[in-house]
């Protein structure tokens, strides 16, 4: 995946070019999965319970300007009092990450989705099913792909069960 470009959100025809020539355009069937389960409301508790948009942190290997993240109630779970990821957490099968990368506070412009099923083909070796889907429902990288653009910027120094909220927005 194309590394964060500081500053003005990519153009639109922009970000579908690099979407389309580095990945798979057609995706396997967890893909629309993920697309429908994010486009529902399953996941509806927001980090820090607000669903205020967050400036993209420097860290941030996600181009949109803003994001607002929420869990669904398995993963909502592993929330603290002040809804932030309690240290240490292993996230259990059925946790669901969506990330709204938002262009504004009106314009979705892609979710960035994980979902924890371990044994599931399309999961990584930590049971973790990667999705990058844009808001028309475009794959931008197939879960196929198991995580490769994802995992190693996930994985970095404080990361918990390879999620970096609590880093950027502690
Ligand atoms: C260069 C680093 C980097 C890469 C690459 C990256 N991310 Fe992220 N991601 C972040 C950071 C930093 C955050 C914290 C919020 C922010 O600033 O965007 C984050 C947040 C998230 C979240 C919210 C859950 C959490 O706490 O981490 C999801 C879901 C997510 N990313 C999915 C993905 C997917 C799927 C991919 C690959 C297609 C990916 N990310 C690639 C850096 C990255």
């Amino acid at each position: 995946m194309a590394s964060s470009i500081n500053g003005a959100p990519l153009p639109f025809a922009f970000a579908l070019l690099i979407a389309g020539c580095a990945h798979e355009p057609d995706g396997i069937a967890v893909d629309g999965e993920l697309l429908e389960r994010a486009r529902s409301t399953e996941a509806n508790v927001w980090y820090a319970f607000s669903d205020t948009l967050l400036a993209r942190s420097i860290g941030s290997g996600h181009a949109a300007p803003y994001l607002r993240t929420r869990y669904n109630s398995t993963a909502a779970s592993a929330l603290d009092s002040a809804g932030r990821v309690i240290n240490e957490t292993i996230f259990p099968n059925g946790a669901l990450i969506v990330k709204d990368l938002m262009i504004d506070a009106a314009t979705l412009e892609r979710y960035a989705i994980m979902l924890k099923r371990n044994g599931d083909p399309a999961a990584d070796s930590e049971g973790w099913i990667w999705g990058y889907i844009l808001a028309n429902g475009a794959v931008a990288i197939s879960a196929a792909d198991q995580g490769a653009a994802c995992r190693s910027c996930h994985g970095q120094n404080g990361h918990i069960d390879r999620t970096l909220m609590n880093k950027y927005f502690p």
